[in-house]
């Protein structure tokens, strides 16, 4: 496995085929396990598998988990090569921002709504680093994970309107075997909140199975489920177009249910399809 830590050094690295980039910012876990096998799927046998780990500090909004967002280079650096990754694409904050850095990227509509209330300036500094991975490394394709459903469409609306030649791949939410989705966050949980953390899939569940249409009943449903959880605090829990994220009344088949619910300081976000 090549790790490359300079943006000079990803230049002047010539890939014989096609590259599938895998964006994280470290923490390795099982999901980006799947990430990376989806990404060696579509690179094939004579592709190259890369995975970028950078904690970005655009993307943490002030007062934010970026001084503590874990950082375990050398496990990082182990998962990567048992994984059959490639190329390790590992920058300094330095080496990705000048100082007085004045451009940034930003995504006017999707990113207002859900996250993006709770977290102004979130996918703002998502896309700026999603675009300058694209541009420093050319990737033919990269993966994105469906937990994070509001990125993965922010992503996508950015690679057409500004024309990037990368195909997105999505890839589905990963779980534990209790149903919480794997987060790099979820190792914030102490034991009693990691217990009480599954209510988040249970109430997704609860929510979808219900057959109800109205999205109220639906909230209510999942409300009540995630109230059962003494350590819970519901930031949102929405009923959305896939497409606009636009909050919706009435179930159709693009709807999802997604929700943020604070477990004491940790925030974890979830999703699922309606309709
Ligand atoms: O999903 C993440 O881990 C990050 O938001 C990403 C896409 C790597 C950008 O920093």
């Amino acid at each position: 496995m090549k790790i490359l830590t300079t943006v000079a050094e990803a230049r002047a690295h010539r890939r014989a085929h096609g590259q599938v980039l895998v964006p994280t910012m470290g923490a390795l876990h099982k999901a980006h396990a799947e990430l990376i096998r989806v990404a060696r799927e579509h690179a094939g046998r004579d592709g190259e598998v890369a995975v970028s780990v950078f904690v970005n500090p655009l993307q943490f909004e002030p007062g934010g988990d970026y001084e503590r967002y874990p950082r375990p280079e050398k496990a990082d650096e182990e998962f990567c090569r048992k994984a059959g990754v490639d190329l390790l694409f590992r920058p300094s904050v330095a080496e990705m921002y000048a100082e007085n850095r004045s451009v940034f990227v930003e995504e006017s509509s999707l990113s207002k709504m859900l996250e993006g209330k709770s977290r102004p300036g979130h996918f703002r500094g998502v896309c700026t680093v999603v675009a300058k991975l694209f541009h420093i490394l050319e990737p033919e394709a990269a993966v994105f994970g469906e937990k994070d459903f509001q990125q993965l469409a922010i992503v996508r609306c950015m690679v057409r309107d500004l024309n990037f030649r990368i195909n997105i791949i999505a890839v589905p939410t990963m779980r534990e075997d209790d149903g919480l989705a794997c987060s790099s966050r979820n190792q914030y949980l102490n034991g009693e909140e990691r217990k009480q953390a599954t209510v988040l899939f249970k109430a997704l569940h609860a929510a979808a199975d219900a057959g109800k249409k109205s999205a109220q009943e639906i909230v209510a449903l999942a409300r009540n489920v995630i109230n059962q959880a003494p350590l819970a605090q519901v930031d949102y829990i929405e009923v959305v177009d896939t497409e606009s994220l636009e909050p919706i009344e009435v179930v159709r088949p693009s709807s999802l249910l997604a929700i943020a619910v604070f477990f004491g300081k940790t925030r974890l976000i979830d999703n699922i399809r309606l309709g």
